[in-house]
C-alpha cells in the first residue's frame, strides 16, 4: 500500500483522491493540524482506506504506522508551506519540515521502504537566473521554506548513496483548481494564495483584493506565476510513482505549464470567468516574493510522459465552484 504523509490538505488529498480511483491500497497519515476529517470522509466515499491520525514528528506515531501497515512506497506531502510565516518563524518551518520528515525516511530504512515520491517547490530555485527555470538551475532559495525544502533533497540524495532510498522530487510552481467534480478543493486557514483571495473577493463584495507590488520589472508590474491545475499535478505523481517503479532510479522534475501569467492577468481571467467586477488593492510588494517564475516541463514530458492537460481557465473555473460550495 502507498502511504501518503498529509493526504487530508490541498494537493495530498487530491493525489489521494486520483489513486483511489485508479484503484490503489493507500494509507493517509495527517495530523489534521491545517486541514479537515470531512476530507477524509468525503474521499472514503470513493473507496475505503485506512486513515491515521498523527504528527510525523512523533516518532511512536510513525512507529505504528510502519509496524501496522504493509507500506511499500511512500507519497510525503506534509509540511507547512507558507513562505512569508517561515521568513518570520523559521524554527517552526526548519524543526516541521526537517525534522518530521527524518522521522518518516529514517523509519522507512529501518522497515526496508524505498521509495518515495517527495513534495518539493520551484522556491528552492530562488530569483530565476534565467527563464524558463530547468531542473538544472541554480538552487538559492530566498526563504526558510524553499530551504528546508532544498535540504529534504539533498538528504534524500545522501540516503540514497548510504541506504538504497530511491526518490523522485517533484518542484511544484504555482498549483491551482480544484476537483471537478467539486468533491474537495483548497481550503488555507488563512488563505495567502492569489486565485482563491481573488475568487473570495468575488464571491463577497465587502473583501477587498491586495495586489502585492505593481514596480515589479514585468510587462504589468506584476509578478509573473506559471499555474499548473491541481489535477494534472496530480497525475504526475501517478507518473512518477510509476516511473520510479519501473527504473528504481530517483530524479527531480519541474512540475508546471511553461506559460507565465501576471497576477494583472490572473485577476482579469477571474472577472471574465465570473463576469463581475474585483476591488483592488495595490499594496507594497511581499517579502521573499520573485517576479517571474516559469517551468521548463520538458524533463517531465520526455521521461514521466506528463504534460499539463488543463487549462489556466479550467483551474479558475474549479477553483469558483469550490469557493462556493464552502
Ligand atoms: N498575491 C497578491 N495578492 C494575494 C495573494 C498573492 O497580489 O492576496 C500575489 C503574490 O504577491 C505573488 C502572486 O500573487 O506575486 C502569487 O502568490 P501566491 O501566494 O499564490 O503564490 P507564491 O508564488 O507566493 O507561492 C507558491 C506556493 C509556495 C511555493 C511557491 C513556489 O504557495 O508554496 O509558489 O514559487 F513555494
Amino acid at each position: 500500500m502507498i502511504l501518503i504523509t498529509g493526504g487530508a490538505g490541498y494537493i495530498g488529498s487530491h493525489v489521494a483522491l486520483k489513486l483511489l480511483e485508479n484503484n490503489q491500497d493507500i494509507v493517509i497519515f495527517d495530523s489534521l493540524e491545517n486541514s479537515k476529517l470531512d476530507i477524509i470522509n468525503t474521499l472514503k466515499t470513493i473507496k475505503n482506506f485506512e486513515f491515521v491520525k498523527g504528527d510525523l514528528k512523533n516518532i511512536k506515531e510513525v512507529e505504528y504506522l510502519f509496524n501496522n501497515y504493509r507500506i511499500n512506497a511512500v507519497m510525503h506531502f506534509a509540511a507547512y508551506i507558507r513562505v512569508e510565516e517561515s521568513v518570520k518563524n523559521p524554527k517552526k518551518y526548519y524543526y516541521n519540515n526537517l525534522f518530521g520528515t527524518l522521522n518518516l525516511i529514517n523509519m522507512m530504512i529501518e522497515h526496508k521502504v524505498n521509495k518515495i515520491i517527495f513534495s518539493s517547490t520551484a522556491a528552492i530555485y530562488g530569483k530565476p537566473k534565467y527563464i524558463p527555470i530547468d531542473e538544472n538551475h541554480p538552487k538559492n532559495p530566498i526563504n526558510p521554506y524553499g530551504k528546508s525544502k532544498l535540504m529534504i533533497e539533498e538528504i534524500l540524495d545522501d540516503y540514497e548513496i548510504a541506504y538504497g532510498l530511491k526518490s523522485i522530487k517533484l518542484r511544484y510552481f504555482n498549483v491551482a483548481g480544484a476537483d471537478k467534480q467539486n468533491r474537495i478543493g483548497e481550503s488555507h486557514v488563512p488563505e495567502t494564495h492569489l486565485i482563491p483571495n481573488i475568487l473570495k473577493s468575488i464571491a463577497n463584495p465587502e473583501k477587498i483584493f491586495y495586489l502585492f507590488g505593481n514596480d515589479y520589472k514585468t510587462h504589468d508590474g506584476t509578478c509573473i506565476r506559471d499555474y499548473v491545475n491541481i489535477e494534472d499535478l496530480a497525475e504526475a505523481h501517478l507518473s512518477a510513482l510509476n516511473y520510479l517503479e519501473l527504473n528504481n532510479k530517483s530524479d527531480s522534475f519541474n512540475i508546471g505549464t511553461e506559460k507565465g501569467s501576471s497576477v494583472k492577468e490572473i485577476f482579469r481571467t477571474c472577472e471574465q470567468i465570473t463576469n463581475k467586477k474585483i476591488k483592488v488593492k495595490i499594496s507594497p510588494r511581499r517579502k521573499g516574493d520573485s517576479g517571474i517564475l516559469i517551468a521548463s516541463n520538458e524533463k517531465a514530458s520526455k521521461l514521466l510522459n506528463w504534460k499539463p492537460q488543463r487549462s489556466l481557465q479550467d483551474s479558475i473555473i474549479t477553483a469558483f465552484n469550490w469557493i462556493k460550495k464552502l
